[in-house]
């Protein structure tokens, strides 16, 4: 982890209010692995205070840059949409954990909705330069929020998308189309990453099908770096665990967890 001096390449919209940027950040580029994130400092005074985490979506040790994508939804991805190319700022990274491979010989399903959507092309892919058959399924409210195909594309070998009114590709939730994969012959690893009843969805649907599912968490955060316990989630456990092995720090225990791990229900 290192706290990183870099400067911004390019910051364009790609959808209703998402940016994809650029950023020239070579040490993190050279060490970053999917599913981990960064803690991009988007002011210089003190508002916004906190720094923004955000997924990389992809990455090139080579020439030396990552890439965010982001929503503009409040005060800390406002100001990072209005940074133009050349600044320059801070950035702590890779932070957390990233996903772990599937099985040997099994398929990966790729399931995410809204933010969750930027760690999963970058983990895609990687899997498929593996050889790792990828299917990327992609939830959104309307048309206007999904991710223009040439972003989707690299991630997988088929791409399917779902949107709550209809506007484009399947009308109805993204777990509708992660039955029918999931009913596919052949072993699949699911990773999901989205909005938090979205992901609880996918979890009960994997523990249904006997699935393994892996999800991102992608909570409030604050330090980022585990020492604040601001991103606290609840593991299952017994009973009588204590505090400390029952809670997990979303930022260096994840953000990526055995969805079987995780308390949902609230
Ligand atoms: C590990 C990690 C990875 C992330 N990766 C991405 C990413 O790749 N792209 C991206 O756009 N965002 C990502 N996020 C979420 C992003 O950090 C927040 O959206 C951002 O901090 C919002 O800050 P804000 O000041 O712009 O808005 P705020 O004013 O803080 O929030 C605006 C609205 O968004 C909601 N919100 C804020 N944070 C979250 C959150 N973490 N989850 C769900 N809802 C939230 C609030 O309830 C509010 O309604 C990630 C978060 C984490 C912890
Ligand atoms: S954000 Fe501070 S401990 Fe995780």
């Amino acid at each position: 982890m290192i706290d990183e001096r870099v400067q911004l390449m390019a910051n364009d919209a790609v959808a209703d209010d998402f940016y994809l940027a650029r950023w020239q950040a070579p040490h993190i580029a050279a060490q970053v692995e999917p599913g981990q994130f960064v803690n991009i400092e988007v002011a210089a005074g003190v508002a916004p205070l906190l720094r923004i985490p955000l997924s990389v979506c992809a990455a090139d040790p080579q020439a030396g840059y990552i890439d965010v994508l982001y929503e503009d939804m409040g005060p800390k991805s406002q100001a990072l949409s209005r940074l133009v190319p050349g600044v320059q700022t801070q950035c702590l990274g890779p932070l957390g954990r990233g996903f772990p491979p599937p099985a040997q010989g099994a398929g990966a399903i790729l399931v995410g909705g809204g933010i969750g959507v930027p760690p999963m092309l970058y983990w895609g892919a990687v899997l498929r330069r593996c050889g790792v058959r990828v299917v990327l399924l992609v939830g959104a409210r309307h048309r206007g929020k999904h991710l223009p195909d040439p972003l989707l594309a690299p991630a997988a070998d088929t791409v399917r998308r779902a949107t709550d009114d209809g506007s484009l590709g399947h009308a109805g939730l993204v777990t509708d189309l992660l039955r029918d994969e999931l009913a596919e012959a052949g072993p699949h690893q699911v990773y999901c990453c989205g909005p938090h009843g979205m992901m609880q969805a996918v979890a009960a649907l994997c523990r249904e099908m006997e699935a393994p599912c892996q999800v991102s968490l992608e909570e409030y955060m604050a330090c980022g770096i585990g020492i604040c316990v601001g991103c606290a989630v609840e593991l299952v456990g017994a009973e009588d665990d204590s505090d400390y092995s029952r809670y997990a720090r979303i930022c260096v225990d994840g953000p990526v967890f055995d969805a079987r791990r995780v308390k949902w229900g609230h």
